[in-house]
């Protein structure tokens, strides 16, 4: 059973995507240092799949502790680079914290690949490599613009770090260029879980809409779009899993022409954040609290994306629209909520 390590395995699309590897019958190892998730998310991938799922908690960022990993798993036949800081307003307020983390874990990582002669990379990009593209929707040969934010200045680095990797050593590489990952695994086992105040829009709507952020900001209403608000490309976390497992075996069955290719992981709809916020309280039945407030500095004005290239190279289709994403990520709200009223029933019986 070929064993695939996946850094960034206990955050959000890390742990879907690990469900899928593993229903496809992977052998899976995480390395994730937990500066941004728990284990909960891995735990509950294991819960899903009935199988045991190794963390090893590592900064990719200390080569050393990234190496080690590497001589206890002489096995690793790919590798899925998902850790990395992906707030861009953050990004735009802190931009040595990304430039560093996400730049050197990369570096890090690519050096035991080539040391280690692992022969499958894919590495989690983003649209946000497009910039305030010219042409929407943006395809894999659109061309890249100046970077919004230094979380997409990040993308666009790593990208051309992977593409020149893949040229001097032959490994096979893949650049997945996601676009606005939303939602949870339809079980509610796992789901995306902010640590803090979360940035990304749906988290912000279910957390407005249950109560533990009192009221959310539309960060701009006056673009020059159809209402106003932005235009994103959202794609369940169980489509963009998917995408991972077929780009793997994409690379196993030897299909790529060339050792870096790119593909759009996007469902092709664009939606604006007022018919995102609509589909929303249409689904869960709840009247949204926002107001309209200033753009957020680092956002691109709209986005999404011609999908046919993953379509038809990698036989990728998107099983979940815009309502499953709302459904499936108030479902998950819901749960949590639920799951803290039984932990402060349990200590408040404890007591
Ligand atoms: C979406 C829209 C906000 C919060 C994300 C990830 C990035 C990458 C691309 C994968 C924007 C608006 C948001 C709020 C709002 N994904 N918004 N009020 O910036 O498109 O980037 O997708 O790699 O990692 O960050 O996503 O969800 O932050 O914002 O109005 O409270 O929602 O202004 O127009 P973004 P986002």
């Amino acid at each position: 059973m070929a064993k695939i390590l996946v850094t960034g395995g206990c955050g959000y699309i890390g742990s879907h995507t690990i469900v899928d590897l593993a229903e496809s019958g992977y052998e899976i190892i995480s390395v994730d240092n937990n500066s941004r998730s728990t284990t909960a998310m891995l735990q509950g991938a294991e819960q899903i799949t009935g199988k045991k799922i190794k963390n090893y908690k590592v900064d990719l960022c200390n080569f050393d502790d990234t190496h080690a990993i590497f001589q206890e798993n002489s096995d690793i036949s790919g590798i899925i680079h998902f850790a990395a800081y992906k707030a861009v307003g953050e990004s735009v307020d802190a931009p040595l914290l990304y430039y560093e983390n996400n730049i050197a874990s990369l570096v890090n990582l690519l050096k035991c690949v080539q040391e280690f002669n692992i022969p499958h990379f894919v590495f989690s990009s983003s649209c946000s490599v497009y910039g305030n593209a010219a042409e929407i929707p943006v395809t894999e040969q659109t061309t890249l613009m100046p970077p919004e934010s230094p979380y997409a200045a990040t993308k666009q680095m790593g990208e051309q770090i992977v593409s020149d990797f893949s040229k001097s050593t032959g490994t096979a590489c893949i650049l997945l260029r996601y676009f606005n990952p939303a939602g949870a695994h339809p079980s509610t086992i796992i789901g995306e879980l902010p640590l803090g105040k979360p940035s990304n829009l749906v988290p912000v709507i279910t957390q407005t809409a249950i109560g533990r952020i009192p009221k959310m900001v539309v960060f701009g209403f006056d673009y020059d779009t159809r209402d106003g608000s932005c235009i994103r490309d959202f794609i369940h976390v169980c489509d963009l899993a998917h995408a991972h497992t077929l780009a793997l075996k994409y690379l196993e069955q030897q299909k790529n022409k060339s050792n870096c290719e790119v593909f759009n992981l996007g469902t092709g709809n664009g939606v604006t954040v007022l018919e995102a916020i609509a589909a929303f309280e249409k689904v869960s039945n709840v009247k949204l609290n926002y107001e309209k407030g200033p753009r957020r500095p680092g956002d691109v004005v709209a986005i999404f994306a011609n999908n046919d290239w993953a379509k038809k190279q990698l036989g990728w289709e998107t099983q979940y629209g815009l309502n499953e994403i709302m459904k499936t990520a108030w479902d998950w709200e819901l749960k949590m909520k639920k799951d803290e009223q039984l932990i402060q029933q349990q200590s408040a019986g404890l007591n």
